[in-house]
């Protein structure tokens, strides 16, 4: 009987104990998380925020776009947000954005490394290195842009074959419903390829076809819950299923398929005639063979090709199927192209850069199918590097900055009916206007280096493609504006009709 008791004080006295050590456990952890997170003076204002988890609750899960516009009004055009261990701030309005990423962009040119890129690109490539790293990959990226553009077949030329391509595919599905992702995705990736590898896939490749499947399914699945959630409780995470999963084994088939390439390239690779991208790396590799620090290695090698090929891949080829998307919900605006194209090209004559100044309609639209699309809404992340000061409030090193370009880009002091499409925003008497709110491509040192082949292959493709055809919404069938958001905002699954206009129907 004693002895029961004993035992019964002993048990209640261990569970006391675990439970003061629990409680002691969490409210260390807890004053810890408090210190950590308390906010340096004059850091910029926003809500409060939960331990460990931050602002998550504060945005709802419902529209948290809706509310962060509420807070932006609430605290101003810089807006801290705290998620997990990151600490965020968004800029609003072109003048700060402007300060950010051109006044000041010494100290913003990072990008920040999240346990997701840490995982799938430590600091290789070039879209979300830094540092030194950055610097010498986007220097060779940009050269070989500009060199393979001017080679022997220019870029110009290779898009207006693939066009020649995209347009008899099209064409086969005479003019009944069919869903142009994947042919549309194709072409565009196809423009990359050749740069990067030297050479193009058919529409029916069903090895290429996996592939670029695989690109989509990271673009959407990188801004998953389960991705997000991996970006806060990583050693959690990562035990358990989920899209994040499939993000990380996506990312190692596809690097699987650059070393393929790589492989094949170093089998009959030529330094004096360089054919593409990787030969010119291999190149480069060659010449820094003996210097131990420099970042020409395989990794990055790697890193910097795949870096190309999604960034070249899915931005373009989701813009044009906004275009063609908006181009079928608008006719009016449509059957304008199509007689401008015919007035100033004619039915039969391949369209080529050199007529964008004398197709300003075109131009304004294309521009417009840009602004609407948004398809980058908070750009990409750039991350301080030094402690900042900037509107007079203090930026620490390590704080993440999205700007975001959906706040331009509908601003409505810019824009009469933001969420209108109209292409008279950017034209002037008849001519072609710039706008300074319109920054698709963001600005400065760290902006995209692929505009100017972005807007050679969205001229061509778009002018050509309603040279020969009319999109049309499938007989009782209603488009949509709806989007799917992911890394990029794209089109909801959707089918066209592209009806064969005058010689292209024969
Ligand atoms: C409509 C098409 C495109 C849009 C809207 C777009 C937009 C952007 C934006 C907003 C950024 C981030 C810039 C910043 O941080 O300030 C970016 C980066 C980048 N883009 Fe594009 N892009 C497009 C097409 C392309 C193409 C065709 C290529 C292929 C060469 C490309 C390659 C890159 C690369 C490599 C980066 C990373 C640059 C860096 O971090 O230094 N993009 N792009
Ligand atoms: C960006 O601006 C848009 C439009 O004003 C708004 O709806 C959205 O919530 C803003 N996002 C952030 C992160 O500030």
């Amino acid at each position: 009987m004693l002895a029961a008791l004993g035992s019964l004080a002993a048990a209640l006295w261990a569970g006391l104990r675990l439970r003061t050590v629990l409680l002691g456990a969490f409210a260390f952890l807890f004053i810890a998380d408090f210190l950590k997170r308390r906010r340096p003076k004059n850091y910029p204002p926003g809500p409060w925020s939960l331990p460990f988890i931050g602002s998550f609750c504060q945005l709802g899960f419902e529209q948290p776009h809706l509310k962060l516009q509420q807070l932006v009004k609430k605290y101003g055009n810089l807006l801290s947000l705290q998620f997990g261990d990151l600490n965020l701030v968004t800029v609003t309005g072109l003048p700060l954005i402007k300060e950010v990423l051109v006044h000041q962009e010494q100290n913003f040119l990072n990008r920040p490394m999240t346990p997701i890129r840490k995982h799938v690109s430590k600091n290789n490539g070039v879209i979300m290195s830094s540092g030194l790293n950055w610097k010498e990959q986007r220097r060779f990226v940009l050269t070989t842009l500009r060199n393979f553009g001017l080679g022997k077949k220019s870029l110009e030329e290779r898009i207006q074959e693939e066009v020649h391509h995209l347009t008899e595919a099209i064409k086969e599905e005479k003019g009944h419903p069919f869903d142009p992702h994947f042919k549309i995705n194709n072409a565009v990736s196809n423009i990359i390829c050749s740069v990067t590898f030297g050479e193009r896939f058919e529409y029916e490749d069903s090895r290429f076809k996996e592939l670029l499947k695989w690109l989509d399914e990271i673009m959407y699945m990188e801004t998953s819950m389960q991705c997000q959630l991996y970006n806060i409780f990583p050693w959690i995470m990562k035990f358990l299923p989920g899209h994040h999963q499939t993000v990380f084994r996506n990312w190692e088939k596809l690097k699987l398929f650059i070393y393929c390439m790589i492989e094949e390239h170093r089998r009959d690779w030529n330094p004096a005639e360089m054919r593409d991208f990787i030969d010119a790396y291999l190149n480069e590799m060659a010449k820094n063979s003996g210097n131990a620090a420099s970042s020409f290695h395989e990794e990055n090698l790697i890193s910097s090709t795949l870096d190309l090929f999604l960034a070249g891949t899915e931005t373009t080829s989701t813009t044009l199927r906004w275009a063609l998307l908006y181009l079928a919900i608008n006719p009016e605006i449509q059957e304008k192209v199509q007689a401008e194209i015919d007035r100033v090209i004619g039915a039969s004559q391949q369209p080529s850069t050199a007529d964008r100044e004398r197709l300003p309609y075109t131009n304004a639209v294309i521009h417009e199918v840009q602004r609407m699309a948004n398809i980058l809404p908070l750009n990409l992340p750039r991350e301080v590097s030094a402690d900042t000061t900037v509107a007079g409030y203090f930026l620490p090193k390590g704080t993440i900055l999205t700007t975001n370009l959906t706040a331009l880009h509908r601003d409505p002091a810019e824009w009469a009916t933001p969420d209108t499409f109209n292409p008279e925003y950017f034209l002037e008497k008849g001519q072609f206007k710039k706008r300074e709110s319109f920054l698709p491509f963001s600005l400065g040192k760290r902006a995209c280096p692929g505009e100017h082949l972005a807007r050679t292959e969205l001229f061509i493709f778009f002018t050509s493609l309603l040279q020969k055809f009319t999109f049309r919404p499938p007989k009782n069938e209603k488009l949509s504006l709806q989007f799917r958001m992911g890394l990029t905002i794209s089109p909801v699954k959707h089918r066209l009709c592209a009806i064969p206009r005058g010689d292209a129907a024969e």
